[in-house]
Formats: structure tokens, C-alpha cells, sequence
């Protein structure tokens, strides 16, 4: 299974938790392949990127598909912040831009600031996804601190899946997928 292969099972339990009354974030727009997907399933997404080129692909990514349900935010995503919730759902699909600058990557302070706050916006019956890329450096010690924040997660309130590839060269990609239970902790 390639990584895009992946990324085809995260959509599939994406697109199961969503409606087209949801509000939804896409942390990492990129070249706007997430973003697509949530603006076909969902009412509004909102989807930061501090990249510009990011931000352009993906306008032209939803204008070629005809969506105009998007609010595009050249900004970090930790800005997400500013936002009251609460959202029905976050992707995180860290790294940097396929086809751009592999120094401009997600970081691993931010990425756990920007989770911690995702956490505590999200609604009743909401999902979070969070794509790692233990391939480089930065990648495998953001990894490593994702691993740390969903092991941590009260079960009680947060139902939490790992999906990787075990017959892949690693490190390969992996993602979590964790859902809230009504009775999730609002100080989380
Ligand atoms: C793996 S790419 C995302 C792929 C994208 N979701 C897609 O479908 O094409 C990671 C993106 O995160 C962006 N990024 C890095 N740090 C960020 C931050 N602090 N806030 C928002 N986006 C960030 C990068 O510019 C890059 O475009």
C-alpha cells in the first residue's frame, strides 16, 4: 500500500463522520487534495496553510471542482485559536508540500499546540485526523510527540485508531484517527 493508498482509508472514515451541516478544518490545506475531499462532504471547511503556493494551489484545486464552500486562511494553524468552536472535525496532514520546499514542514511545537487546541474545539461526536510522516528528521520527532498526545488520551472520551503499513519499508506514514464520545472532557 502506497502512502496515497493511506490516505484513501483515512477518507473513507472521514467521509463516514461527516454530513453537509458540518463545519470542518483542514490544518494543512497543501495542494488541496484534503480540502477537496471535505468540501464534497461537508457544509463549510475552513483550511489554513502558511504557504502561499499552498494556498493558490488549492484555490485552483476547488475552482477545478466547482466548490466554493471553503475559507482559505494563509496563516498557521495554530492561529485556529482565534476560532470558536465547535468544529465537527481537523485534518492534520503533516510535512511539508509534495512537489515544494522540504524545508517548510510542519514542526513538531506547533503541530502539538495546534492538537491540543483542535482537541478542545471539537464537538460532541467529532473526529480528528492526523497523517505522520516519520521519513525525515522534524517528521520522525513530531511522530514521536503525536504518539505521546493519543496515548495519553482519556479512552473514557476519545476512541482512538492507528492505521499503518507493516509489510512497508519503514519508517512509513501512519495516521490516527480518534473520535469524541458524548461524554468528552471539555478541558482536553
Ligand atoms: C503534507 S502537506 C499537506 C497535504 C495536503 N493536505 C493535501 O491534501 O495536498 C503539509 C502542509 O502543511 C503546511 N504547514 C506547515 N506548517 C504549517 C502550519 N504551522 N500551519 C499551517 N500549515 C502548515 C505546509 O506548508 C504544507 O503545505
Amino acid at each position: 500500500m502506497k502512502p496515497h493508498d493511506l490516505l484513501d482509508v483515512a477518507h473513507l472514515l472521514v467521509g463516514h463522520h461527516l454530513t453537509k451541516h458540518d463545519v470542518v478544518v483542514d490544518m494543512t490545506a497543501g495542494n488541496g487534495h484534503d480540502t477537496v475531499f471535505l468540501a464534497r462532504h461537508a457544509g463549510h471547511v475552513l483550511a489554513y496553510d502558511i504557504q502561499p503556493q499552498a494556498i493558490e494551489q488549492t484555490r485552483l484545486h476547488l475552482a477545478r471542482e466547482a466548490l466554493d464552500n471553503v475559507t482559505l486562511i494563509q496563516d498557521s494553524h495554530v492561529n485556529i485559536k482565534d476560532h470558536v468552536g465547535p468544529f465537527k472535525g481537523f485534518v492534520f496532514n503533516l510535512g511539508y508540500l509534495p512537489g515544494g520546499d522540504k524545508t517548510i514542514t510542519t514542526r513538531t511545537d506547533t503541530t502539538i499546540q495546534a492538537i491540543k487546541t483542535a482537541l478542545s474545539l471539537l464537538a460532541v461526536d467529532g473526529f480528528m485526523l492526523v497523517v505522520c510522516y516519520p521519513g525525515h528528521p522534524e517528521g520522525e520527532r513530531e511522530a514521536r510527540a503525536v504518539d505521546d498526545i493519543m496515548a495519553r488520551l482519556d479512552h473514557a472520551h476519545y476512541h482512538v485508531i492507528k492505521t499503518h503499513l507493516p509489510n512497508t519499508r519503514s519508517p512509513s506514514p501512519y495516521f490516527y484517527f480518534l473520535t469524541s464520545s458524548s461524554a468528552k472532557k471539555k478541558d482536553e
